[in-house]
Order: C-alpha cells, then structure tokens, then sequence
C-alpha cells in the first residue's frame, strides 16, 4: 500500500464517522500512468416531482449526503461521473431539481444518461443541464474514459408506439413492465465508438461507463443491453478494459475477456436480484456473490458507496454498505477475474440477515 492510498483510506475514514452514503470513488492507479488520481461516481438518485416544489424527500436525502461526502474526500478527487437515473420521470423539474444537488459538487461532473432521464424529451433538457452530449469520450492523466448512451431502443417502440411521451416516460420507468423494449446503444454510437476507439493505443487502459450493463443478465429487466456482444468486440483488441455501469442498483461483477464488468450502487434504493425476486434466470450469478440483505426495500439497506482501484488497470471495488455487510470485490490476477474477498468460495458465503 502506498504512503497516497494510505493518506486516501483516512479520508474515507474520516468521512465514514458521518455517516456510510452512496458516494463511489475511484482511484486509478496506473503503472504507466505518470499520475495516480481518484474521481468520485455517484449514481441512480431518482430525484421525484411531487408538485409545485415537493420531491420525495428520501431520494433528495440520498443525493444531498452524496454531494457532501464527495465534497469532503481527501484526497479530491478530479471529477465526478453521475451514472444515469438523476430523475425518476425524466422532467424539467426534476433534471434541474437534480441538478440543482448536483452543482454544490466542487469538481467537474461528467453524466451518463439513463432511461428514467430520457423518454420524456429524448435527452434534450438532460443535454442542457449537464452541458454535454449524449455521448462522448475524454481522456485524463493516461486513462482513454468513454461514456455511452446504451438505454436507446428500436425507433419503432420510440416514435410509433405511445400517444403522448409522458405514456413513453411511464411504460419505460417500469422495470418489469412487459411494454417496455430491450436497451441497446444503436448503429450509430457504436460506428462513433470504434472511430473513437481508433485513436487509442492498445495498451491504453480504457475505462467505458454505460447506464445499463454491457452484458446480458436479464432481459425481462432491461438488465441487459441488446447490442452488448458488439460493443464488447470493439473494446476486445484493448489490454485492460473496465465497464462501470448504473441502473441494476446492487453489486454485480463479471468478467469477459479481457473486459472487467462492475456495477455501483444508487443512492436511492436497491433493487433486488432477478434470479431471487423474479425466478428468472441469471447469467451472471455464477460470479457474483449476491448481497446479503433480506429486504430490497428497506430504506437503507444494500444503499451505499464504494471506492474503486484500477491498480495496473483492473478494478477493485470496496463496497461500504449503510445498513449491511461491508464487501471487496478485487480482481484476481491469478484466476483473471473479479472476486469476493471474504465470500466467494460458497463455503463461506453467509445466509441473508433479518431486518425484522
Ligand atoms: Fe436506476
Ligand atoms: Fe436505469
């Protein structure tokens, strides 16, 4: 451990005496990075209009503690990515209400564009209020950063299908609603994504964000983007890549290739797991250990912030839980994939806790 990330561990540390929130933060610690740094990711706050100026206070508590925590991480961290989901329906009140939160961040926020942002207006006020496109890629201190819009669906199920777009808005945000259509990133972004990917060096690593996973885990869910075996071949000729990604609210890790999968938590509420709530099948289970928690809805449970190290460019993610058991997921150079420090072997895996 180095003199830095010990310095770091006591900010966290000295952060957590306030309180465990659903702040990510990540250090990237490259060998051939001339500069180790950290950038701060919070994700999925759901910030929902009541009306005139109510909003459920819960989720506007759960991103206001972000904020702060994130304000005080020693040390600073260089930017902040939103992972997608800031507002519930998509509406001007609350992308500004959100945003609003958001902007008493005192670093560069990045966003990421998830569906509870989109299917009103397609993205427009989303774009204004986070000054960027849709998507977009950057480069910082030797890292290639690509942030995708992956919740696009067919233009059929876009244009054709509802009479009004708050109906649109409605029948996406539903997570298990059969009207809904699958996610994918489109032809378009993915033509931009290997231009883009053109100018980087193999040995570049290069660390892609997405709002729905790059994947396939579960359909019925839109845990799953449909178009996740083409993205994942433009990312296949790169040494190390790592896709960070919102919207499934739980720990998930997996490994493909050469591509690393994390997901974060939201600072609004977790959702339970497919295979547990929905007896659906799960493709991703094998590897990851599923959290311990007894009730998806109870309030704090299985809400919380991690740090991640991208020691020689792969990612190891330390969730602290609020209200539950604190876990490492690290990638193993030996078996070339992420795992639970404390859980992975299943003799060690631990029965959900009761909250009642
Ligand atoms: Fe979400
Ligand atoms: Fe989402």
């Amino acid at each position: 451990m180095s003199i830095d990330r010990r310095g770091f561990l006591k900010g966290v540390g000295s952060t957590l005496v306030a309180g465990a929130l659903p702040v990510s933060v990540v250090e990237l610690a490259f060998a051939k990075s001339s500069e180790n740094f950290t950038f701060a990711y919070i994700s999925d706050s759901h910030i929902q209009h009541i009306k005139g100026d109510k909003f459920v206070r819960n989720w506007d508590r759960g991103l206001i503690r972000a904020v702060a925590e994130t304000n005080l991480m020693v040390p600073k961290p260089d930017f902040v990515m939103f992972g997608g989901d800031l507002a519930q329906l998509g509406t001007k009140p609350e992308l500004d209400h959100g945003m609003e939160m958001l902007s008493a961040l005192n670093y560069k926020i990045y966003g990421v564009l998830g569906e509870h942002d989109y299917y009103l207006d397609l993205g427009e006020h989303w774009e204004k209020v986070f000054g960027h496109p849709q998507w977009y890629s950057f480069d910082h201190k030797g890292v290639h950063f690509v942030v995708l819009n992956s919740i696009l669906t067919f233009d059929d199920w876009t244009h054709n299908r509802w009479e009004s777009a708050e109906r649109r808005m409605n029948e996406m945000a539903g997570l298990d609603n059969p009207n809904g259509s699958p996610f994918m990133v489109g032809e378009k972004q993915r033509a931009w994504l290997k231009k883009d990917l053109s100018r980087v060096s193999r040995d570049t690593p290069v660390v892609v964000f997405s709002h729905s996973p790059l994947q396939k885990i579960y359909k019925g869910w839109n845990f799953w983007t449909d178009d996740a075996d083409e993205i994942q071949a433009l990312l296949k000729p790169f040494d190390t890549v790592n896709v960070i990604y919102g919207h499934v609210h739980q720990i998930q890790y997996n490994q493909i290739g050469n591509i690393s999968f994390n997901a974060v938590m939201a600072t609004a509420w977790p959702w339970p797991y497919p295979s547990s709530y929905a007896q659906a099948e799960s493709h991703l289970a094998k590897l990851t250990v599923p959290m311990n928690r007894a009730d998806p809805f109870f309030e704090r449970d299985a809400t919380g912030w991690q740090f991640i190290d991208l020691h020689t460019g792969r990612v190891d993610l330390r969730y602290n839980l609020y209200n539950n058991q604190n876990r490492v997921v690290a990638f193993n150079q030996k078996t070339g994939r992420p795992e639970d420090q404390g859980f992975q072997d299943p003799a060690a895996r631990v029965a959900p806790q009761t909250h009642y």
